[in-house]
């Protein structure tokens, strides 16, 4: 294929990926965005494969069919709530193909470069190689944490500041000795900061507690998006550098909201230490008792109210209750009760994981709403229906100042005339925090499974 088609081809597939972004914005235009990035990706392989410079297509062919293979084996196999720790260890293959591309330039005989052209090259190298390594590793770990392979505590070093603080030192101090310096010396010091860059991924997301995972996961997105770029310009590949920034800039500004979304700091959060059960979270105090309410007492409150309000969280998607729940909600509908979802930003464990949950059991996009949408109304609602949801249902978070989420926005359901909870038992959520809501006088804990308790209500009805 001619350099002028291929140009052309990338051309169509950066605009393709942009209206892709815009497209998944929306609920109503997320899957016309998914073929946008489908097609946009088609065509930037195929125009790949037809590059004059690709010289070696059994090679291409094996790595293709090996990689897609074991691609499509685990996305088929993944559960909805495993898709964040697999996201994670998809942003890991993006960072260590950074640095193994960063190294391979920099051994390239074919590649000659004078004077400034040189220092720009080598610029490159070596941020390319320093940010696939951090995402590498700091991806691992959060795969690990996220799948229970590591623990989700903190990892508080002793000095862990200072320790982060030299390592940035040191690798700019190797970068200033790696570029200009002869190709052997040059390569010492790209293995040292290569190690050294590794150390710091690992130790930046050892130090970053559960309750904070999201926000690091597209945080490491953003890098990954970054370490693409910089290998576009290590390749000079056009598309790897629009598609990398892209990626960079979006997981950066999903970050932003997440943390907006948790009223966390996002410098605090990557200097980590959130995400412990530390702090005063009225575990200890006694908060009274719980009231237990049966399936058959929710169905008559729910049929009798005008208006309610079902949040849903975390549990739904462990339970799998979306279908039953959708069914409920057309239910009450017929019966002239006016229903609508409340949806947190960080509920369950990836962003818009509900919103995705409640488009596949087909509940109508116009009843379901964003927080701060839904959050006014809530005095004006007979019946809430908290299924599988915790944390972001927790009340301390507005009113207990020492409460390890102090200061995250809730979803203020207690205002309320009742509050029905759908869950299995007073266990804690992701953050591991008490929560008093359950011991409110306008709340009943309906005990069991999400899926059987809405199958039971349903009965009910
Ligand atoms: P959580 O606070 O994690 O609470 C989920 C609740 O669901 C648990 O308390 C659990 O109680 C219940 N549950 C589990 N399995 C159930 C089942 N089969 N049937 C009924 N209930 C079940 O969830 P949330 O309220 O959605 O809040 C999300 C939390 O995850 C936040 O802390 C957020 O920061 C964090 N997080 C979010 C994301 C994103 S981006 N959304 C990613 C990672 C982490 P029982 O065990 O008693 O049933």
């Amino acid at each position: 294929m001619a350099m002028g088609t291929i140009t052309a081809a990338y051309i169509a597939s950066a605009i393709l990926f942009i209206l892709s972004l815009s497209g998944l914005s929306h609920q109503e235009s997320s899957r016309r965005g998914n073929w946008y990035g489908i097609i946009g990706m088609t065509i930037a392989i195929v125009a790949t494969i037809l590059n004059p410079a690709v010289n070696s297509y059994g090679f291409l062919l094996v790595a293709m069919v090996v990689g897609g293979a074991i691609g499509a084996r685990f996305a088929a196999r993944v559960e909805m709530t495993q898709m964040p720790e697999l996201v994670a260890i998809l942003h890991s293959f993006v960072g260590l193909a950074a640095v193994l591309v960063g190294f391979a330039s920099y051994i390239d005989p074919n590649a000659q470069f004078e004077g400034t052209a040189k220092t720009i090259h080598d610029v490159e190298i070596y941020l390319g190689v320093l940010i696939g390594a951090v995402t590498f590793t700091g991806s691992v770990i959060a795969f690990g944490k996220l799948s229970g392979r590591v623990g989700s505590k903190p990892l508080m070093l002793p000095a862990r500041h200072w320790l982060n603080l030299g390592i940035l030192v040191a690798c700019i101090l190797i970068g200033n000795w790696f570029i200009g310096a002869d190709k052997s010396a040059g390569m010492v010091a790209l293995i040292i900061m290569t190690l050294l860059a590794f150390a710091f991924g690992v130790h930046m997301v050892m130090a970053i507690g559960g309750a904070d995972m999201p926000v690091v996961i597209s945080m490491l997105n953003s890098y990954s998006g970054w370490a693409a770029a910089a290998t576009g310009f290590m390749l000079s590949n056009d598309l790897l550098i629009v598609v990398g920034a892209l990626v960079g800039s979006s997981g950066a500004i999903l970050s932003y909201i997440m943390c907006r979304a948790m009223n966390r700091n996002f410098v605090s959060v990557i200097m980590g230490g959130f995400g412990t059960t530390s702090g005063s979270d009225e575990g200890g105090e006694d908060q009274g008792e719980a009231i237990a309410i049966s399936a058959e007492e929710v169905a008559q409150l729910v049929g009798d109210a005008d208006e309610v309000v079902i949040v849903p969280g975390y549990g739904m998607a462990v339970a799998n209750a979306q279908h039953p729940v959708s069914d409920l909600t057309r239910m009450l509908k017929d019966r002239g009760v006016n229903v609508r979802f409340a949806i947190h930003p960080v509920a369950g464990r990836m962003p818009g994981h509900m919103n995705v949950l409640l488009a596949e059991a087909n509940v109508a996009y116009d009843l379901v709403l964003e927080m701060d949408e839904i959050n006014d109304d809530f005095p004006g609602t007979d019946v809430v229906i908290v299924i599988g949801a915790n944390d972001i249902v927790n009340p301390s978070a507005l009113e207990n100042p020492n409460s390890p989420i102090a200061g995250m926005p809730v979803l203020e359901v207690w205002n309320a005339k009742t509050v029905i909870v759908s869950k299995r038992s007073m266990a804690t959520g992701y953050a591991g925090v008490e929560n008093p809501l359950f011991f409110r006088d306008n709340t009943r804990m309906l005990f069991g499974d999400a899926k059987d308790s809405v199958d039971a209500i349903r009965q009910a009805l």
